[in-house]
């Protein structure tokens, strides 16, 4: 460790509660969660947080057109959230929502501290009225006619059809979407934050100035805000909503609430707070109080947040903390938007893709950790996910690259060396890199990224380019450090086929030089999975599990496996993706192109996927044991059927298998598979069928027999 460890409060955006996540959320929680597993490795202390936005029109609407509260429509929502952040391995220390205690007393505080300070007064608004909800109306429920075209169903900021920009009090014949009926002009008193007040002004300037606090593309955007084009200065913000609304109210103004943004960035505080109340916070090494913790200067607060959302976290969050005496963000992390197969996926219909159905069809998560990682870098860029570029990055990267050199030497070592490790090797880097390096520069026409040429030793080589990996994943870079670490398993690749240990293998007397290469090839490999485990932390925990070694941290790329070490089986680490299960992915989810139908991407997908749940003690009544094909042979008069002769652990039986096109009886024999041996017994026409062999697959030829891993037996029981 070269510098004292950090203390980092770490969050998310917080997400509404009005619908299930969207391929746009996991996106951002997979950068955040990288950036945030990078820097435990570091030997940083995390807490990281989030919570649901829970408040404002919308939530409140949607639960009134379901005929339930809006706290029912958000529990329910939060319920759904850990499908999906267990299943992407979002490790957030906390999940809360703003619409707890805690963000009532922090909302009213900072609220308070504000009026204190002089920064909130009070202005009468006009506005449309439903007269029939009795409620105001958003600019978003308010349709009538273009005062310019006089095109029909316009919304109330622009018209669709000639473009002209206005606003809704200039529709004609305006009609509130909620109730048909016309709005009202009434007026309301509202709340503002002074952010005009030119001490706000030049707290933001010199807040945004800050060097290394934001991106300076950010930072831009923010300035421009606040300095303003001519008319375009810097406005107050109307921070007050009249009832009915889900949310807030405002001390002492019966019938106000807080606007839901105003409420939402505290929800940051809220999470956390419930997370020291909770004593979550103490259990993660934190041993002081919420408030000592948030005021001290050592703590570093950031923000993880899209492009959509800068303007409330670069200026009003910042000067509210600011003026209630608080300590603000330190950096606000900006990230552009992913859109799928180059189509820009729309708040309320979501995507093509399904992040809940892509874990029920049984996808790797880590497949799209990688994938978002392998295209993510530190400016505010859009992202794109393409189906094909998916499966060619996953497998020749994942599986082709990196998976395979642990594939290709762990055998020998189990086989050959009782699975213990031998000496590393001493092995001249620089003609394995310049070999490297050459073929780069032939593949992308242009010089590599190499700064390793003259290494005279391999594994200090690949110590070196971990300096830059890591200092690639902390600059949120994190494309770049894949394909650091992608170079490197290609050179270790390399080194593999040029001493092809296959092929020592068969001479016994270089036993020595098998062990050695192995060795190496290992360690190699151990030291990749260092540098990916923030991409890939189950594939890491599988690693640590096979080479017999505890958790890795960015240290253990000084330190190599001591000889004598020893190593577990190997046992298949990661699946190809199959094209097949991006087509089911797709074929659902539609591409968020179905207008008619809104949200009902995601919700269909949630729901319809998953067959009916069952009890441990249904799934107990199965006997599912090992069984061993001792004969196979063909039905005559059936030309599906095989007749198997399974050796069960107890006895043989007879179970005939519709399989014939997929496999050939002399392929069977001598193999294990699974048996159903409970399932009763069925009369056919060639004789009693006493069981069922399990398989996957559609049938005819794509039919997929399961198999236990080695050490199975016949008869153990599959439980
Ligand atoms: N509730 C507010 C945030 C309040 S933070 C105090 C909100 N919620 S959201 O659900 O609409 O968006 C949550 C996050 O998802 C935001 O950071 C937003 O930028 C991000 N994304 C929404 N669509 C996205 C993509 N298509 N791609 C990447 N991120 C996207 O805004
Ligand atoms: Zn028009």
């Amino acid at each position: 460790m070269t510098r004292a460890p950090r203390n980092l409060f770490v969050t998310t955006a917080l997400p509404y509660a009005n619908g299930p996540f969207h391929i746009g959320h996991i996106m951002e929680y997979i950068q955040a969660d990288i950036w945030v597993r990078f820097q435990r490795m570091q030997g940083h202390k995390v807490h990281f947080v989030c919570a649901d936005d829970a408040h404002g029109a919308p939530i409140m609407l949607k639960a009134e057109a379901e005929g339930i509260t809006p706290e029912a429509l958000v529990a329910r929502i939060a319920a759904e959230r850990p499908k999906y952040l267990d299943g992407f391995h979002i490790a957030f220390d906390n999940w809360y929502s703003t619409h707890s205690p805690e963000n009532v007393e922090l909302s009213q505080a900072i609220y308070q501290a504000l009026v204190a300070e002089g920064l909130i007064y009070k202005e009468p608004v006009e506005q449309f009225f439903d007269p029939v909800k009795n409620m105001f109306l958003a600019d978003r429920y308010i349709k009538g006619e273009c005062p310019k075209c006089g095109a029909k169903d316009q919304f109330g900021d622009a018209c669709e059809v000639c473009g002209s920009v206005y606003s809704p009090t200039d529709l004609r014949n305006p009609y509130s979407t909620l109730s048909g009926a016309t709005p009202v002009r009434k007026t309301s008193e509202h709340f503002f934050f002074r952010l005009s007040d030119p001490r706000c002004v030049q707290f933001l300037e010199q807040w945004l100035d800050t060097p290394g606090r934001l991106q300076p593309a950010v930072a831009n955007k923010a300035r421009e805000w606040l300095t303003g084009k001519g008319e375009q200065q810097l406005a107050d913000w109307d921070i007050s909503r009249d009832a009915p609304y889900f949310g807030i109210p405002i001390p002492d103004a019966p019938g106000k609430y807080f606007y839901v943004w105003l409420d939402a960035p505290v929800g940051y505080l809220a999470s956390l707070k419930h997370y020291f109340s909770s004593g979550k916070a103490r259990a993660n090494g934190e041993l002081r109080s919420f408030d000592e913790f948030l005021a001290a200067p050592d703590v570093e607060q950031i923000h993880f947040i899209g492009k959509d959302i800068i303007y409330f976290h670069t200026l009003f969050w910042p000067a509210m903390l600011r003026f209630a005496g608080r300590k603000g963000p330190d950096h606000v992390f900006v990230h552009g938007f992913i859109t799928v197969s180059g189509a820009k996926m729309s708040k309320s219909r979501g995507t093509g893709i399904s992040p809940l159905r892509y874990l029920d069809l049984g996808m790797n998560p880590e497949w799209l950790r990688y994938y978002i990682a392998a295209k993510l870098n530190s400016n505010v860029e859009d992202i794109d996910f393409n189906p094909d570029d998916f499966v060619a990055r996953v497998n020749s990267d994942l599986v082709g690259k990196y998976v395979n050199i642990a594939s290709r030497c762990a055998g020998f070592i189990a086989k050959r060396f009782e699975g213990r490790l031998g000496r590393v090797p001493r092995v001249d880097a620089r003609a394995y890199f310049k070999q490297q390096a050459e073929e780069d520069d032939a593949a992308h026409g242009r010089h590599a990224e190499g700064r390793d040429g003259d290494q005279r030793d391999m594994v200090a080589a690949f110590q070196n380019e971990a300096r830059f990996v890591r200092e690639a994943y902390e600059q949120r870079e994190f494309g770049q450090a894949l394909r650091l670490i992608m170079r490197l398993a290609d050179v270790a690749n390399r080194y593999i086929a040029d001493k092809a240990p296959w092929e020592i293998a068969k001479d016994p007397a270089r036993s020595a030089e098998l062990h050695e290469i192995c060795t190496l090839a290992l360690n190699l490999f151990r030291l990749l999975t260092v540098m990916l485990k923030p991409v890939t932390p189950a594939l890491a925990a599988k690693v640590e599990q096979f080479l017999g070694i505890a958790p890795l941290t960015w240290d253990d790329v000084d330190i190599l496996l001591p000889e004598g070490h020893a190593i577990h089986p190997y046992e298949h680490l990661l699946q190809r993706v199959d094209p097949k299960q991006l087509e089911a992915l797709f074929d659902n989810g539609g591409n968020g192109s179905a207008p008619s139908k809104p949200a009902a991407a995601p919700a269909a997908a949630a729901s319809g996927q998953t067959t009916a749940e069952v009890s441990i003690e249904d799934f107990a009544k199965l006997d599912l044991r090992i069984a061993r094909i001792v004969a196979a042979e063909l039905v005559e008069g059936a030309d599906k059927l095989l007749r198997l002769t399974l050796d069960v652990g107890d006895g043989e039986r007879t179970v005939f298998a519709g399989i014939r096109a997929a496999y050939a009886p002399e392929t069977l024999v001598g193999r294990l598979t699974v048996v159903l041996a409970n399932l009763k017994p069925r009369k056919m026409r060639f004789g009693l069928s006493e069981g069922m062999v399990l398989a996957a697959g559609p049938g005819g030829k794509d039919i997929f027999l399961l198999s236990p891993d080695a050490g199975a037996t016949p008869g153990m029981k599959v439980k």
